[in-house]
């Protein structure tokens, strides 16, 4: 039975990058496939208002195109997800649907473990800034299996295979890698839990991934960076069973708040009516 591609397109150029970029490496994937493609930029997504209501009933107030995105995307056998890069970093309709994904935790079904390839395009060579690191974190969050991260460089819509065989070669492969039984090797100098290349420095030699938030150290042995790091038990994304303990803690948050929620009235009341508001 064919299986199902849904590819996020974050870009609202048509026949951009991002665009040409997701079909060449569907060209390439060598199994049967109904290729499902959503321009998130055109869909209605309303910003999260932290009313929690979907935690305490399941639903969601906010009327829009969120639901039927999500859905899709977990009707999905493979995910593709493409985001070009402004001023440094990924579309912002993609931080405002990740917002949104608060819903997903008492949902009926979830997006985890699906496989993604994450991609990013930029104008120019060394300035994608941390648009990589938002996908990688987006993914990492929902509990998507990434088989590869890649960047891929061009200002107008189709540069980036213009007299570029090397990025064409390379969004090829990706092709072989969506649905493969392979696991993501990473470069010897990422994180080897997560395989993210940013690396927060703490001070002497304590690190700590941005993307996944597991603690280590860094070294050096001779020309070669050593990073060594462990599972953070405190973290609240980066395993399943972290994931449905922040799901419980999160289910929890009613009942504080009925608790607390004099003496947190009488704290922000003091604040109420300072400055004017545009
Ligand atoms: C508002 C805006 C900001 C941009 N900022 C960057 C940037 O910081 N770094 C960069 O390399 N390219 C930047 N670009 C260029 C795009 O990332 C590049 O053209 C990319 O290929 C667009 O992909 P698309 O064709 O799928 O839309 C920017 C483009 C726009 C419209």
């Amino acid at each position: 039975m064919a299986k199902k591609i849904v590819a996020l397109i974050l870009s609202p150029r048509e026949l951009g990058n991002c665009e040409i970029l997701v079909k060449e490496i569907c060209r390439n994937v060598p199994f049967a496939h109904e290729l499902q493609l959503i321009r998130l930029t055109d869909k209605e997504i309303k910003p999260c208002k932290a009313c929690y209501a979907c935690l305490v009933n399941g639903k969601c107030p906010l009327d829009d195109d969120f639901k039927a995105v999500a859905e899709t995307m977990a009707s999905a056998d493979a995910l593709l997800i493409a985001t070009p890069t402004y001023f440094m970093g990924g579309n912002g309709m993609l931080k405002v649907f990740l917002d949104r994904c608060l819903q997903l935790y008492p949902a009926s079904f979830s997006l985890r473990g699906k496989p993604v390839i994450n991609l990013v395009t930029a104008g120019l060579k060394g300035e994608a800034g941390y648009s990589e690191m938002m996908l990688n974190s987006f993914s990492l969050i929902l509990g998507l299996k990434l088989r590869a991260s890649e960047v891929f460089y061009g200002a107008l819509p189709g540069e980036i295979f213009l007299d570029n065989d090397e990025q064409f070669q390379r969004a090829a492969a990706l092709g072989e890698v969506l649905l493969g039984e392979k696991e993501r090797s990473f470069d010897e100098w990422a994180c080897p839990m997560c395989g993210s290349d940013v690396i927060q420095l703490l001070g002497q030699d304590r690190i700590q991934c941005v993307v996944c938030r597991n603690y280590g150290n860094i070294s050096q042995n001779g020309k070669k960076v050593e990073l060594k790091v462990e599972l953070n038990p405190e973290n609240i994304f980066f395993t399943k069973e972290q994931f449905q303990r922040h799901g419980l803690w999160l289910q929890e948050m009613k009942a504080r708040f009925m608790r607390l929620r004099r003496k947190l009235a009488a704290l922000t009341g003091v604040y109420a009516d300072q400055g004017s508001w545009l």
